[in-house]
C-alpha cells in the first residue's frame, strides 16, 4: 500500500512536471511561431544629441532578419539581431519603414522615431525586481532575468525596461561623495549590467529616494541630485524611480526635491526616464510632467491581493482598490505622462519576498483582469513576477499580443468608465484608428451578465466587434445590442468599430 503510494506520487510529480514544462512552452511557442509580426511601441521619443536604443519587437519563427528604410542620421540596425542604436542630433519625426522577415514570410510596419523633448510616448513595459524579490536583488538575478525575457518572448512582445529596485546601493555614501553600490549584489558594478542588458536591446532602470535615506532605509540622493543624476548617465541606465521616503509632507517642498532630480536627470548625455514615486499624496498627475517626469504613481504600493477593505491595517493596496483610485485620473494621462498604478502582482502567487508578508495571492481570473484593466487604463507593464519561473497560464496573460496592443496604442488614452454598477463596470478606451476598446468587468464573486447597448455606451458602432487578435468576432447586422456573460472576477475586452 505504502509502496504504491509513493509510485503514484512520484508518477503525478513526474506527469505535472511534464505537463507544466510542456504547457509552459505553449504560449512562448506562440511568440516564435510562423511569419513575422512587428509589434508594438510603433512610435518612441528620445532626447536630440543622446544615445539612442530600440529592440524591434518581432514575434515568428526564427532565425529572423530585419531591415529599415529612412532611419535619419546617425542611427544604425543590426540586421541579425534587430537593435537599433545610434545618436540623432536633429529633433523631429522620423518615419522608418521596418521590415521583419523569415521562411514564412515578411512583416512591415511603420516607427516613428520621435527625436525631441519626450519620452515614454506609449506606456513603459518591462519588469521590476521589487514586487518579488525586495531586498534580495543581485546582478545574477537580473541578467538572468534578462535572458529568461528573451527566451520566453517578453521582449518581443515590447517588454524593454528591466528595472532595479530598492537595495541595490550601500547605507552610507562613499567619502568621495558617491553613491556606493553594494558590490556583494552587484560585483561588477551597474555599468556592467546596463552593457549586458543594452547589448541585448534592453534597458535599465535604477532607483533612488528624494531625501537621505530610500524606503528600505539605505542611501538616497538629496543634495546630491547632479552627482548621482550624472553616475547613472555614466553607468548607462535609462529610467530612474525616485521614491519619497523620509521626505517632507508638502507638495511645495516635493516639487522642489522631484524638479532638482528632474533637471540633473535632463542635464546628462543621456535619455533617462523618471519616474515620480511619491504614492499619490500629493496628486502628482497635476505637476509630475512639470518637474519632469514621465510617469507617476498614483497610490501607495500594490499587494499580490485582489481587495482590502478600508479598515485593513497595513500598507499594501488590493488590486481593485488602486482601480478605484485611477479611474478617475484619466484625464491626466497621455503620451510621455502616464498614471502609474503601481507594478503588476500576475503570476506571484503570493510568493514574494517583499510583499508576500500581507499578500495571499489572486486566483488565475483575477489576475487576468489585473492585466487587461492596466492594459485599459494605458498603465506602465512592469511585470513583478519572477519571470525565470512562470507556469503557462502566467505567460499567456503576460504575453497577450492584443491586450499589449490596446495598451500601447500611440493616441495614449486611459480607459473610462462609462458604468459602474454595483456589480460590474464598462471600461472604454478610444483608439488611434477611430475604433474602441471595451472591456467588461466583473468585480464580484458570482456570475454576471452585462448589456452592451447605447445605454450603457453611447455611440458604439455594433455592426463590427473585432476579438482582440483582431479577428472579425461578431458581424452583428442590426442588432444594437451585445450581451456578455461573466463568470466570477472575469474581464472580457473587444474592440469596436471598422478599421479606417
Ligand atoms: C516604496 C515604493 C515601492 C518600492 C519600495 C522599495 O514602498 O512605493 O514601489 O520601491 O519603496 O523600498
Amino acid at each position: 500500500m505504502n509502496k504504491l503510494y509513493f509510485v503514484a506520487i512520484f508518477l503525478l510529480g513526474i506527469l505535472s512536471m511534464i505537463g507544466m514544462s510542456v504547457s509552459a512552452e505553449n504560449a512562448t511557442q506562440k511568440v516564435f511561431q510562423g511569419s513575422p509580426v512587428i509589434n508594438s511601441p510603433v512610435i518612441v521619443g528620445n532626447y536630440p544629441s543622446t544615445p539612442f536604443l530600440f529592440y524591434i519587437p518581432t514575434s515568428g519563427e526564427r532565425p529572423m532578419k530585419w531591415s529599415a528604410v529612412k532611419l535619419p542620421k546617425g542611427l544604425n540596425l543590426d540586421t541579425e539581431t534587430g537593435i537599433i542604436s545610434g545618436t540623432v542630433t536633429a529633433k523631429g519625426d522620423y518615419t522608418v519603414t521596418l521590415k521583419a522577415k523569415n521562411t514564412q514570410g515578411v512583416c512591415e510596419r511603420k516607427l516613428i522615431i520621435r527625436i525631441g523633448d519626450e519620452l515614454l510616448l506609449t506606456p513603459p513595459m518591462g519588469w521590476n525586481s521589487w514586487n518579488t524579490f525586495g531586498r534580495h536583488l543581485t546582478e545574477e538575478l537580473v541578467l538572468q532575468t534578462a535572458d529568461a525575457m528573451i527566451a520566453n518572448g517578453m521582449r518581443d512582445l515590447g517588454y524593454s525596461y528591466i528595472n532595479i529596485d530598492d537595495f541595490w546601493q550601500l547605507p552610507e555614501r562613499g567619502i568621495d561623495g558617491h553613491l556606493q553600490i553594494d558590490r556583494t549584489k552587484f560585483p561588477r558594478g551597474i555599468k556592467y549590467v546596463a552593457d549586458y542588458l543594452h547589448e541585448r536591446g534592453f534597458k535599465l532602470g535604477i532607483y533612488s529616494d528624494a531625501a537621505d535615506r530610500t524606503c528600505g532605509g539605505v542611501c538616497g540622493s538629496y543634495g546630491y541630485e547632479e552627482v548621482d543624476a550624472k553616475d547613472f548617465a555614466s553607468w548607462g541606465v535609462d529610467l530612474l524611480k525616485y521614491d519619497y521616503c523620509n521626505a517632507p509632507a508638502g507638495r511645495v517642498e516635493a516639487m522642489e526635491r522631484y524638479a532638482k532630480m528632474g533637471k540633473a536627470l535632463r542635464a546628462t548625455n543621456r535619455s533617462i526616464v523618471f519616474s515620480i514615486c511619491e504614492w499619490g499624496q500629493r496628486e502628482p498627475w497635476k505637476w509630475a510632467k512639470q518637474v519632469g517626469g514621465q510617469l507617476w504613481r498614483v497610490s501607495g504600493d500594490i499587494g499580490d491581493v485582489w481587495y482590502r477593505d478600508a479598515n485593513h491595517i497595513g500598507g499594501l493596496r488590493g488590486i481593485l482598490n488602486i482601480l478605484e483610485i485611477n479611474a478617475p485620473l484619466g484625464e491626466y494621462a497621455g503620451p510621455a505622462g502616464w498614471n502609474d498604478p503601481d507594478m503588476l502582482v500576475v503570476g506571484i502567487g503570493g510568493k514574494s519576498m517583499s510583499i508576500g508578508y500581507e499578500s495571499e495571492g489572486c486566483n488565475q481570473e483575477q489576475y487576468n483582469s489585473h492585466f487587461i484593466l492596466w492594459c485599459m487604463m494605458a498603465s506602465p507593464l512592469l511585470c513583478g513576477n519572477d519571470v525565470r519561473n512562470m507556469n503557462d497560464s502566467t505567460l499567456h496573460v503576460l504575453l497577450d499580443a492584443g491586450l499589449i496592443a490596446i495598451n500601447q496604442d500611440v493616441l495614449g488614452r486611459q480607459a473610462e468608465r462609462s458604468i459602474r454598477s454595483d456589480y460590474y463596470d464598462i471600461w472604454v478606451k478610444p483608439l488611434a484608428d477611430g475604433r474602441k476598446a471595451i472591456a467588461c468587468f466583473n468585480r464580484m464573486s458570482s456570475p454576471q451578465t452585462v448589456v452592451l447597448n447605447d445605454k450603457t455606451v453611447a455611440g458604439l458602432a455594433f455592426e463590427q466587434i473585432y476579438s482582440l487578435d483582431n479577428r472579425l468576432m461578431q458581424n452583428n447586422g442590426d442588432s444594437k445590442e451585445l450581451i456578455v456573460k461573466l463568470a466570477p472576477y472575469q474581464c472580457k475586452a473587444y474592440i469596436f468599430g471598422k478599421t479606417k
